[in-house]
């Protein structure tokens, strides 16, 4: 776990490659899972309109914004993610290929967006990377940040398929949480209405790159605060 400030004191966050210092490599790794595909796949899904806000929580290096950006230039993009030294990457790729994209630090659970501001919401293999509270904090903020027709589109791995779900990551709760029934379950929680998966994807890695689709919108009333 690594450390970063966030507005409520330092927070501990998971990075992409599990260990800081493994950060050069995450790039030719994605490249090697085939992650680029399942970005695109992500993309297709969520028909992301000229002028639309989106924002990807947990960017990384970037890889999905880009991609985005080649497709369609003209949206208000912004990733957030606690690791400085990634949005530093991904800021590098984003001049290199003149998009404008924006990169903030920032932690899902406690997003600087205006209440019903963002059209989509994009995650991609990052659900795992959050213990149960701070996953619980984020759904809550993507509800809260997406406009009454917005929507909120994930890809994360598959805490049931063998290679995810069995042996020593079995006993890892963020694994175990990512089973696609307890998604389904926590965007449920969150308040966030029509959860349903949304396709499955496998990356070059056979059985350890099993991915599952989700979305959800935000249509709805405010869930009723519970009585004090
Ligand atoms: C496996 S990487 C995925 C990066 C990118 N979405 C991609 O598709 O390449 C997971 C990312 O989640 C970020 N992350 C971990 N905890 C987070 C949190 N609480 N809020 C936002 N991002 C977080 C990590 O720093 C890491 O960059």
């Amino acid at each position: 776990m690594t450390e970063q400030r966030s507005a409520s004191g330092p927070q501990h966050y998971l990075p992409g490659m599990s260990l800081h210092w493994l950060l050069p490599i995450y790039d030719p790794f994605s490249r090697l899972v085939g992650a680029g595909r399942v970005h695109q796949q992500l993309l297709d899904r969520a028909e992301i309109r000229p002028g639309q806000r989106v924002l990807e929580i947990g960017c990384g290096t970037g890889n999905l914004l880009r991609a985005l950006g080649r497709r369609q230039p003209d949206v208000d993009a912004i990733g957030i993610d606690p690791d400085q030294a990634a949005l530093r990457l991904a800021r590098r790729k984003a001049a290199r290929a003149k998009l404008a994209i924006r990169y903030e630090v920032g932690f899902a659970g406690d997003l600087s967006l205006p209440d019903a501001s963002v059209d989509r919401v994009l995650s991609a293999f990052m659900l795992h990377h959050l213990d149960a509270d701070e996953r619980t904090r984020a759904l809550r903020e993507i509800r809260r940040v997406l406009r009454p027709d917005g929507q909120l589109h994930i890809v994360d791995i598959d805490g049931a398929a063998p290679g995810h779900g069995n042996g020593r990551l079995h006993s890892d709760p963020r694994v175990a949480a990512s089973r696609p029934e307890r998604v389904l379950a926590a965007l449920t929680e969150a308040g966030l209405t029509g959860g349903a998966e949304n396709g499955r994807s496998r990356g070059r890695l056979g059985r350890l790159s099993s991915f599952v689709f989700y979305r959800a919108g935000r249509a709805g009333r405010d869930p009723v605060a519970p009585p004090a």
